[in-house]
């Protein structure tokens, strides 16, 4: 059961797999910003194992993979949706593609719909907008609230926060913060 009152469920994941990745650390540090300007209002569910699921194949849709109906179970219940997405070749990674293609399926009775969504990037020089362009609408079209303002989308990220969080970048963090402040305001607005 969802809520639009809190604790909302937020469940957080990360498309890179990268020892210290800079996407996974824009995710803590806007949990921890929500931790102080909403005490206990984020109640989070880290996913770190995204990378075992199965590639998508509709023949495992007649007996899905037990770790695809854990992963299913996990969003269906969600509130929202925190996504570090990296951009690889002007996409997101393999990994973070197949994660949402299994979320997606099947067509008019799958789990992708109903959520809060905010994607966090740091990317190379270009900073991954071209991700977000490409996936935001995408997320929305499926019936998701995709929490589009401030993009956070870090040029050259994994020189300015570790896989922690950590970062003595002041506009990385106020942007960091604005985001998840819209992102409370669309829970609590839902
Ligand atoms: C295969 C590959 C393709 C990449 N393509 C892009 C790209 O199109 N745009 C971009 O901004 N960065 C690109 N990068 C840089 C990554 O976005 C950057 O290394 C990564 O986001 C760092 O994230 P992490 O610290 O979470 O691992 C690419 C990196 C790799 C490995």
């Amino acid at each position: 059961m969802t809520t639009n009152t809190p604790p909302f469920r937020t469940v957080a994941f990360s498309g890179s797999l990268r020892a210290g990745s800079s996407n996974l650390g824009l995710l803590k540090l806007a949990v921890r910003i929500a931790d102080e300007i909403a005490p206990g209002e984020l109640q989070i569910e880290w996913v770190d194992w995204i990378d075992q699921l199965p590639w998508y194949n509709p023949d495992l849709e007649t007996e899905l993979p037990e770790i695809v109906v854990r992963w299913r179970a996990t969003i269906v219940g969600a509130d929202a949706i925190l996504i570090g997405m990296p951009e690889y070749n002007f996409g997101p990674s393999a990994l973070t593609k197949n994660a949402i293609d299994w979320l997606t399926r099947p067509v008019g009775a799958h789990v992708m719909t109903g959520k809060v969504i905010a994607l966090f990037t740091s990317g190379g020089k270009g900073g991954g907008t071209k991700v977000q362009e490409a996936l935001a609408p995408i997320l929305g079209w499926f019936g998701n609230t995709v929490v589009t303002e401030p993009a956070v989308t870090i040029a050259q990220g994994a020189t300015k926060i570790d896989g922690e969080g950590n970062t003595d970048d002041a506009d990385l963090v106020a942007t960091v913060r604005a985001k998840t402040e819209h992102v409370l305001e669309a829970l609590r607005n839902r």
